[in-house]
């Protein structure tokens, strides 16, 4: 696999970073994971301004302009041998001596690669996914896409244990997101989403799934949602760049919504694929 570091593009066991990397050290750095359809980046933009709010909520400068980010981009989409990708782009703060304040003249360390984007198979779409639901643990800044990502690593780990896919987190008894979704309800015919605060990722894909219903008139609302509305729901979704809107069937091990996805999530389905550049074929 080539990948793109600082610069070069070589293949993945020839790229190397320094131990001092405060990426390494610290986890001080931001990143983003954009989807590929047909070798064309779904909504870059969008992943761009992303990007930059990223950047700017840890205060590390744009060491790209949009247009040098999308050549690299798309270099890195090119030099793949597959069509349907994930590419995963990364920058830290640099190398430096090991000092928790930030250093005066590192250079940020710049990292891109791209991945095959997972398959999502007829069972998954058709059948649904188990989720387990775990306390919300982590710091005040879920809304930055840092590199920093113990939290998230430990409740993904929690659902991987119970043989789920996600672990849907509470916090203060409000609904925040999963490990690596977020997460919309469905109640009496209206999608809700919780509000794009300080704590939930503002997801690219749950943008695109709330566009998606206004514009083929879908009601919905975003406010934030109780646990217990949550629990009980007509429908509960997953939404991500890698699992595109995924339904909840099972929760903590029993079934959750009639045990299989609702009306309004298959009509979702049918949206998000058609506004796809090109639909991938589920396995
Ligand atoms: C914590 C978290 N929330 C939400 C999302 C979904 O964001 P997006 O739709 O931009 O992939 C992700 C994606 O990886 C995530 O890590």
């Amino acid at each position: 696999m080539t990948v793109y570091l600082n610069g070069q593009y070589l293949p993945i066991g020839e790229a190397r970073v320094s131990v001092l990397d405060r990426g390494f050290i610290y986890g001080d750095g931001v990143y983003e994971l954009i989807p590929v359809y047909q070798r064309e980046p779904y909504r870059l933009p969008q992943h761009l301004v992303r990007l930059q709010r990223s950047l700017d909520g840890i205060r590390l400068a744009n060491p790209c302009r949009d247009e040098q980010w999308e050549a690299i981009i798309r270099e890195v989409i090119a030099r793949q041998p597959f069509d349907d990708q994930g590419v995963y782009l990364q920058v830290t703060r640099g190398a430096a001596k090991r000092d928790h304040a930030f250093p005066p003249d590192a250079v940020p360390t710049v990292f891109m690669m791209s991945n095959p984007l997972p398959v999502l198979t007829r069972e998954q779409i058709e059948g649904g996914v188990p989720v387990v639901t775990a306390a919300d643990e982590r710091w005040l800044h879920c809304d930055l896409k840092t590199i920093s990502l113990l939290g998230n690593v430990l409740a993904r780990q929690l659902a991987v244990d119970r043989g789920a896919v996600e672990t849907v987190l509470f916090r203060d008894g409000y609904l925040t997101e999963a490990s690596a979704s977020n997460v919309l309800i469905v109640n009496r015919g209206r999608i809700v989403a919780p509000p794009k605060d300080n704590l939930i990722l503002p997801g690219i894909t749950y943008d695109a799934t709330l566009e998606l219903a206004r514009d083929g008139g879908l009601p919905f609302e975003i406010r934030p949602v109780t646990r217990q509305e949550a629990l009980a729901a007509d429908e509960m979704w997953l939404s991500s760049s890698t699992k595109e809107v995924l339904a909840v069937t099972t929760l903590d091990g029993k079934p959750f919504a009639g045990g299989k996805p609702g009306p309004v999530y298959r009509e979702m389905y049918r949206l998000f694929q058609s506004s796809k550049p090109r639909a991938r074929v589920p396995a």
